[in-house]
């Protein structure tokens, strides 16, 4: 089995946090899993339980500045010079990426354009290497996608089968799931699906149910202080919260019998 998934939604709401469990879940059971951290304010890393002297060593691809350079044959930082734009990138994701756990990361930053459209080196390796791990990497590939809809337009998550946003019970958040949908068939992405987040009760589950559809969501994840806490005291909330791991469980059965199965 292969699939990737991009996990969106509104700012907060816990990609990273379901990125990290369904990371840790796939890997438990064998899977090679690459995680890709593709939010310029990047912490997978932290939400997955790597230890804190690993994430110090973390440079996100866009800043190695010697890698950019040598791959796009280009003057670090000299704009408006020539450029390759079909750098290679396959020996990226195994060079560049940490594991611990059995999950692999790959942490991408972000480039400071001061506009869009940017064609400098950085984004031409970010998206080369995007596109790479997307239509090669044979496995489980999650990326935790930075908040909004932004990022869709650019085409960087063209090539996903699925995906994955979540929302809490409100009206904001669920908005964004209903852009993301849009967006997403402009792409040629039908399978689009929700994960609810922070539950408390029936009632929010039955208000996501009734904004979104039945068919469109493939579980509830309850609102546990543990979870909250586990990211103060910087562990994964795959260590901490049996209960959520077994929501993410349920939901995963449900995301595959969608995606590979095509129930
Ligand atoms: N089920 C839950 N119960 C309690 N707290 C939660 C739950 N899920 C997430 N949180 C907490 O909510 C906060 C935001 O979660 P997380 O970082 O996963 O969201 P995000 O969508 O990735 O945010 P960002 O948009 O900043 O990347 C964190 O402090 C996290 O611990
Ligand atoms: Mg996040």
């Amino acid at each position: 089995m292969k699939m990737k998934m991009a996990i969106t939604g509104k700012g907060g709401v816990g990609k990273s946090t379901f990125s990290a469990i369904i990371s840790r879940i796939y890997a438990e059971e064998g899977y090679k899993v690459l995680a890709v951290d593709a939010d310029p304010d990047p912490n997978l890393a932290l939400a997955l339980g790597f230890p804190q002297e690993m994430i110090n060593e973390i440079i996100p691809i866009s800043e190695m500045k010697k890698l950019v350079a040598e791959r796009t044959n280009s003057t670090p930082g000299a704009f408006g010079k020539m450029f390759k734009i079909n750098p290679k990138v396959d020996d990226i994701p195994e060079r560049y990426c940490k594991e611990y756990n059995g999950v692999r990361v790959l942490t991408m930053g972000t480039v400071d354009t001061g506009g869009t459209g940017c064609i400098c080196p950085e984004n031409v390796l970010l998206k080369k290497l995007t596109s790479h791990l997307i239509l090669q990497n044979k496995d489980i590939v999650i990326m935790d996608m930075e908040a909004g809809i932004e990022h869709l337009g650019r085409g960087t998550a063209q090539g996903v089968d699925v995906f994955v946003v979540v929302v809490e019970p409100g009206i904001r958040s669920i908005q964004t799931y209903h852009h993301v949908k849009k967006l997403a068939k402009d792409i040629g992405i039908d399978k689009v699906f929700v994960v609810a987040n922070k539950i408390k009760n029936v009632e929010d589950e039955k208000y996501v149910l009734e904004n979104v559809g039945e068919d469109a969501c493939l579980g509830f994840m309850y609102y546990r202080e543990i979870v909250g806490t586990s990211d103060r005291v910087n562990q994964s909330p795959y260590d901490c919260s049996k209960e959520t791991v077994e929501e993410v469980k349920k939901i995963k059965e449900k995301l595959e019998k969608h995606v590979i199965e095509n129930i």
